[in-house]
């Protein structure tokens, strides 16, 4: 149980409040983050300005969200997180000939070393897994249609064939960067030489939430993802889209708005906190804007604050514990429980002393204070990136009035009790001219490659 050594007084509390102050961010300057991330978006698709845009618009060559016209099995594969999943997606109809789509699924850790060693191990790996998948489901014998998810930077020159740009969320399989990704998987599943697959599609998780939640609802022309990593995509006229050529219809674009803040546009907001976060990672000075809302960084970034506070003898008597002061300790869904409705002070007290700390009840409070912090401040960054991609795609419908449908994934999105809510109020805030409604995607990121990989697989034969 927490020490019971009475409230805060005023003189400390006003000094946590001073230094948590720093996390919010007024509506101005939120409008401002939403202003410079539309010029950005703007540079990423001019052919002129693409190479310095820092948020780089990338085409994915889905031009059509599908029509549900396929049927079959489909292999989907997802890799871009902590945890690599195999899915398989019976496409088919129902009696009344509507869609209906069933599932099994299985999920992967990725050691770290994978994560990190080489291409040929990465990809070796996944393949393995897709074996062990299909021994389980008896269906090796059989040359299914592969579907790939894979949540990276990837400049497409077809919708089957992409090259990496740079590995982000703590990836980094030397040889993979500058190589075509579904080149890797095949020749991972020809090493192998135990199963045949034909990989029709690779997507970006975005692009697969998108799909997946257009199933359910047809005014969805956005998909976002705010996880280990955070990035949206959304349907831009093919005129715009100036890196392929064409002007007729539309394109899904990946904004990669993670990297947004790379080249500069958001020095003045960005905390020391944040600088620390990004010397100390695997990329620095890439993927600033991620490095504020991902859920990779979230915990850490609260650790952090944390350490200042006791530093400032504001906290656990000015005694931070081994476990506190060692880096990654302080994971992400600790935010979610310590912010969650029911967490009281002796929850609060529970995850504190795994964490070595004996806290009072006013170190209880000043914790919850400081995961509020960081999390709406990222919530509301997030907002005025989403509002950005929003606002955009109703210049391009010369602002009529406009609904539209987000498709949302996503552990930070879907887990931490509040965020959710505080970013849905602060797009609309953002973006009033407009009428959103935010889907929440089931099994989004694999669901939808299965999709693609129907529509594609139509379109190829
Ligand atoms: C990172 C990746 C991006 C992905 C996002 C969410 O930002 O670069 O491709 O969509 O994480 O997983």
């Amino acid at each position: 149980m927490p020490s019971n050594r009475g409230r805060i007084e005023h003189g400390r509390m006003q000094k946590v409040q001073q230094i948590l102050s720093e996390f919010q961010l007024r509506k101005e300057e939120l409008l401002e983050v939403k202003r410079r991330i539309q010029q950005e978006m703007e540079k990423g698709l001019r052919l002129e300005t693409h190479e310095t845009a820092s948020v780089k618009m990338l085409p994915t060559y889905v031009l059509s969200t599908p029509d549900g016209s396929e049927v079959g099995d489909f292999l989907a594969v997802d890799l871009g997180g902590t945890n690599f999943r195999v899915m398989l997606v019976k496409v088919g109809k129902d009696e009344k000939g509507s869609w209906k789509i069933s599932t099994s699924n299985q999920m992967y850790s990725i050691p770290t070393d994978v994560m990190t060693g080489t291409a040929e191990m990465l990809f070796d790996y996944v393949a393995k897994c897709i074996s062990n998948f299909l021994d389980q489901h008896n269906m090796k014998h059989k040359k299914l249609s592969l579907g790939f998810t894979f949540s990276f930077p990837v400049r497409h020159e077809r919708i089957d064939k992409g090259i990496l740009l740079n590995w982000t969320k703590g990836f980094k399989a030397s040889g993979a960067e500058g190589n075509n990704v579904v080149g890797l998987l095949r020749d991972a599943i020809q090493r192998r030489g135990d199963f045949e697959m034909d990989v029709v599609a690779m997507v970006n998780d975005t692009v697969a939430t998108m799909i997946s939640c257009y199933y359910e609802d047809h005014s969805c022309e956005v998909g976002m993802i705010v996880g280990t990593g955070c990035n949206a995509c959304y349907m831009e006229e093919m005129k715009n889209v100036e890196l392929v050529e064409g002007e007729e219809g539309r394109m899904c674009v990946n904004t990669e708005w993670g990297g947004f803040g790379d080249t500069g546009e958001l020095e003045e907001f960005r905390l020391e906190y944040d600088c620390i976060i990004d010397e100390t990672s695997i990329n620095p000075g890439y993927q600033l804007f991620e490095k504020i809302v991902g859920g990779k960084y979230m915990g850490e970034l609260t650790r952090l604050v944390l350490l200042k506070l006791v530093n400032q003898n504001l906290l656990f008597n000015g005694e931070a514990s081994e476990q506190l002061k060692t880096r990654g300790s302080f994971e992400t869904r600790l935010l979610s429980q310590i912010e969650s409705d029911t967490a009281d002070q002796k929850q609060i007290c529970n995850i504190l002393n795994t964490l070595g700390v004996v806290p009072s009840q006013g170190d209880c409070e000043i914790v919850h204070l400081a995961c509020k912090s960081v999390s709406t401040r990222a919530a509301h960054i997030c907002a005025a990136g989403l509002a950005g991609v929003i606002n955009r795609m109703w210049e391009n419908k010369c602002k009529e009035t406009m609904s539209i449908t987000v498709g949302i994934d996503g552990s930070v999105y879907k887990l931490h009790p509040q965020f959710k809510h505080r970013f849905h109020m602060m797009v609309r805030e953002l973006a009033p001219d407009c009428d959103i409604t935010f889907l929440q995607s089931t099994e989004g990121s694999s669901l939808g490659a299965a999709l693609i990989s129907a529509v594609a697989g139509k379109l190829g034969s």
